[in-house]
């Protein structure tokens, strides 16, 4: 576990510059990290920009006043606690400060141990507020929260293994083909742990430009490069306490992998053009579709990162792999979305769903979803038919056997796909053997006319299985 408290976070908002530095100074003694705001305007959008536990208003300042800040950020749903400074400290302008949602004000010249007993109160709801959103929003998901569909045994393997290692802070490596679930398995990993009530950080490492992943990894400092107008807190700061979920990390730039990999180590970093040592507490999932042991053995990922990353390894089987659980997933997207789309859900021909059935999938769960969503828009509550299904589903070398042939079954003239047929009865009978087996690898083993080595060479390869069997142990 990594300990330590990120610093709370103020902002002060004054036009006057002795009041701000005065203020900084003081605040920063007391060990919080202050920001400040030359005026409304600047101090508005950084509360809309960025992470503050309460800001400082001055209510007197030129164009626009502490009030109508107060105004804005009501009315821009900005909840930050704000402790209002006033110099013509009339009942009135408190008053209507408070009821513009200040939490509390405080009258110009005032005593700065007075002052912080007013700014630790404002602090201390905001923990609150904080913890109240986030039970919320916790609640909310935990209702909509979708969940992983599936009987077949690599799926409940899948589940029985997130059960196990859910409530650890262990970094994990999700690896699955696209489409395949890796985002999904990570929330409910996280919505699953302690760290539950604490924030799940997502960032995707490919769909950010490199030269600003740094910073929105670390944050960084006001003035760090061109266009750093401001400090910003980056996603490990974000996901204190709670999941960073780096997702494509396979995608990651060899200058990042080794800040990365500091941050694995040490459990610390600066930020961007900062020279202050920051520790966060953070649980690290990391997902990706590339095979990491290729590219460390090609010289594209870092070894060492590959294996602080690959502590807890779960690999997410694709979706060809469990035809079984085919027809509980078209039935589960189409009683979801059709309830989303609020169109009356469609049946599914059995010749349709044979198909369905024997297509090979390559987008996996997420094209399954997309295809479902397709046909809801267009059927409007009728049969889908065979014939309904797009283009690519009548393409016989896109499909993949349902059953393979038992001895002495004919091979038909439209072929197999003899690797996956092999795969499929391999899997099938190592699994089953490790459970007659509990786990026992030699046993197992004994069990398919195999030497323990060749066994788990070939658990290694498929490394899901071997993951629910070596928690067992
Ligand atoms: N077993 C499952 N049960 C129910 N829904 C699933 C299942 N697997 C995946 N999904 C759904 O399929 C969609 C794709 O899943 P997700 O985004 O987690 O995949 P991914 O592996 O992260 O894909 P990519 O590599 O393309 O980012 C999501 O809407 C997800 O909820
Ligand atoms: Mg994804």
């Amino acid at each position: 576990m990594w300990q330590y408290k990120v610093m709370h976070r103020v902002l002060v908002i004054d036009d006057e510059e002795s009041i701000r530095e005065l203020l900084k100074d003081f605040l920063e003694s007391k060990g919080l990290e202050v920001v400040t705001a030359p005026d409304g305007r600047t101090g508005l959008s950084l509360l809309k920009e960025d992470k503050f536990d309460i800001f400082l208003l001055d209510i007197m300042m030129p164009g626009m006043s502490g009030l109508d800040v107060l105004r804005e950020a009501a009315a821009e749903k900005i909840d930050v606690p704000s402790v209002v400074i006033t110099a013509h400290a009339t009942v009135q302008t408190a008053v209507e400060a408070m009821k513009l949602g200040a939490f509390d004000y405080i009258t110009k010249p005032f005593n700065l141990e007075e002052f912080y007993i007013a700014v630790k109160r404002a602090l201390d709801v905001s923990k609150l507020q904080e913890e109240n959103i986030r039970l919320k929003r916790e609640l909310k998901r935990k209702f909509s929260s979708k969940k992983i569909i599936g009987n077949s045994v690599e799926i409940q393997n899948v589940i029985k293994f997130i059960e196990k290692i859910a409530d650890t802070d262990s970094t994990l490596l999700i690896t699955g083909e696209s489409g395949t679930g890796k985002e999904l398995v990570a929330k409910t990993i996280h919505y699953n742990s302690s760290r539950a009530r604490k924030p799940f950080v997502p960032l995707n490492c490919a769909a950010i430009p490199k030269d600003i992943l740094e910073s929105e990894l670390f944050g960084h400092e006001k003035g760090a490069f061109t266009g750093a107008v401001t400090t910003r807190i980056g996603r490990f700061e974000l996901a204190n306490n709670g999941t960073l979920f780096l997702d494509e990390i396979g995608e990651l730039a060899p200058s990042l992998q080794v800040k990365l990999l500091r941050v694995l180590q040490e459990r610390e970093f600066e930020r961007v053009g900062g020279i202050k040592t920051i520790k966060v507490d953070v649980r690290i999932i990391a997902a990706t579709n590339r095979d990491l042991e290729k590219a460390v053995e090609e010289g594209t990922f870092r070894e060492d990162l590959y294996y602080r990353l690959n502590v807890i390894p779960l690999h997410l089987p694709p979706l060809r792999k469990m035809k079984e659980d085919i027809p509980l997933l078209v039935e589960h997207f189409i009683t979801e979305i059709s309830k989303r789309k609020q169109k009356k859900p469609p049946k599914i021909s059995p010749e349709a769903m044979e198909c369905l059935m024997n297509y090979r999938w390559p987008g996996n769960v997420r094209e399954l979803e997309n295809l479902i969503e397709r046909l809801i828009i267009l059927s409007d509550g009728d049969v889908t038919t065979y014939e309904d299904l797009p283009e690519r589903f009548h393409d016989k070398s896109r499909m993949v056997p349902r059953t393979f042939p038992l001895k002495g079954e004919k091979l038909s003239a439209e072929g197999i796909d003899l690797n996956t047929m092999l795969d499929e009865i391999e899997n099938n009978m190592i699994v089953q053997a490790l459970e007659l087996s509990k786990g026992i690898k030699s046993k197992a083993a004994g069990l398919l006319g195999l030497n323990r080595t060749t066994l788990i060479e070939k658990l290694k390869k498929k490394s899901i299985d071997f993951n629910v069997h070596r928690a067992k142990q």
